[in-house]
């Protein structure tokens, strides 16, 4: 099927979500939190929200979800999310996302959720198949169809969820009438899998990350721990499979990053200086998003004030789709 045409961007409506659920590492900030931002100014409205309700599918503990609910709002906009410019709220503040999610379950087909590929991954590494493990895409769907979204920019492994949203919105719009924008994914093929410690795809799963926040020793000794090969000093190194350089690379222009591929090929700079000057890139490119994120943490209440206006914002979106949806269905309206 051809892709819809997209409104031009000063009327594109482009939406983030955010499951909060762990310390934020590097490649959560290069894969996902910084091409997110960038569509902030570049399209007509942004939205973002922490997906809180998704999270606790795996999530069974409130201390800790209650940190990373508000841990996730104070990261982002330590790494320069503006909330003047867009939407930010918490998933839950919205009650309009479970009420479509429940409407939109009651056309979704079983043997849609049972192709899901991300349910089948989770049960095998152990989560509990519970029922809102199973229903996790409705309640996705609803979270995108509520705001009449154009495009959902996500990694590659939230494709087939994706294509879910779709599915369902075309079957709603099928069954009742045009009712659901049917959005368009926004695949980030090109963004580079940021590579972990220990040179496998960086992720809290594997416990190989290197931390964006949080206390610098740490995440010195996880950059000096890093995986190399065991070429000493002098010996030409292969920049290209090398980890320290894959992660260094991401901080650098293209000019700047040839340069340094030039001086691992040359041979002379040990893995241990080369990691040390990835620690000063990493420190140079987040020392001023450390700093206000700890500014952040003392300005008391501020994240709920920005959280409350958002949820509010948000709300006038939902509040008109539901009503269209109720309408549709023959839950009131007319
Ligand atoms: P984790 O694998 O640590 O649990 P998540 O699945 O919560 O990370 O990732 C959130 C988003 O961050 C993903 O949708 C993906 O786009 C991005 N992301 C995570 N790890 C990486 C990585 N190593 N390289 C590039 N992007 C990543
Ligand atoms: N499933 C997404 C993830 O794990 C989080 C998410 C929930 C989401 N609802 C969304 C992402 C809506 C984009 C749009 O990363």
């Amino acid at each position: 099927m051809s892709p819809s045409p997209l409104p031009p961007p000063q009327q594109l409506r482009v939406l983030s979500g955010i499951q909060p659920s762990g310390q934020l590492h590097l490649g959560n900030y290069f894969g996902s939190i910084k091409p997110n931002l960038e569509y902030v100014g570049k399209s007509g409205q942004s939205i973002f929200f922490v997906a809180d309700l998704h999270a606790l599918t795996t999530v069974k503990d409130a201390e800790i979800l209650r940190k990373a609910r508000q841990d996730i709002v104070l990261d982002y906009l330590a790494c320069g999310f503006d909330p003047e410019k867009a939407i930010m709220f918490y998933q839950s503040d919205v009650p309009e996302h479970t009420e479509l999610s429940w409407i939109l379950s009651t056309v979704t087909p079983m043997g849609l959720l049972e192709r899901a590929v991300s349910y089948k991954e989770k049960v095998e590494k152990g989560i509990a198949a519970s029922v809102g493990l199973f229903t996790y895409p409705v309640l996705m769907a609803a979270d995108i169809l509520l705001y009449d979204v154009n495009l959902v920019p996500v990694g590659r492994d939230q494709k087939q969820h994706l294509e879910m949203t779709r599915d369902i919105a075309i079957k709603f719009n099928n069954e009742f009438g045009e009712t659901l924008v049917v959005p368009e994914p926004m695949i980030r093929e090109d963004t580079a899998v940021v590579p972990g410690t220990d040179g496998q795809k960086m992720s809290k799963s594997y416990g190989n990350t290197i931390p964006l926040f949080g206390d610098e020793k740490v995440i010195k000794k996880a950059i000096m721990g890093i995986v190399t090969d065991s070429k000493d000093v002098a010996a030409s190194k292969d920049p290209e499979t090398c980890s320290v350089f894959k992660i260094h690379k991401l901080f650098l222009s293209e000019q700047d990053s040839k340069v340094l591929a030039d001086r691992y090929r040359a041979g002379g700079l040990g893995y241990g200086d080369a990691k040390k000057l990835l620690f000063e890139a990493y420190l140079d490119h987040f020392g001023a998003m450390r700093k206000k994120r700890e500014d952040l943490i003392r300005k008391s209440g501020f994240v709920e004030e920005v959280m409350k206006a958002g949820a509010a914002k948000a709300k006038k979106i939902a509040e008109k789709t539901m009503e269209r949806v109720r309408t549709k269905v023959g839950l009131g309206g007319m």
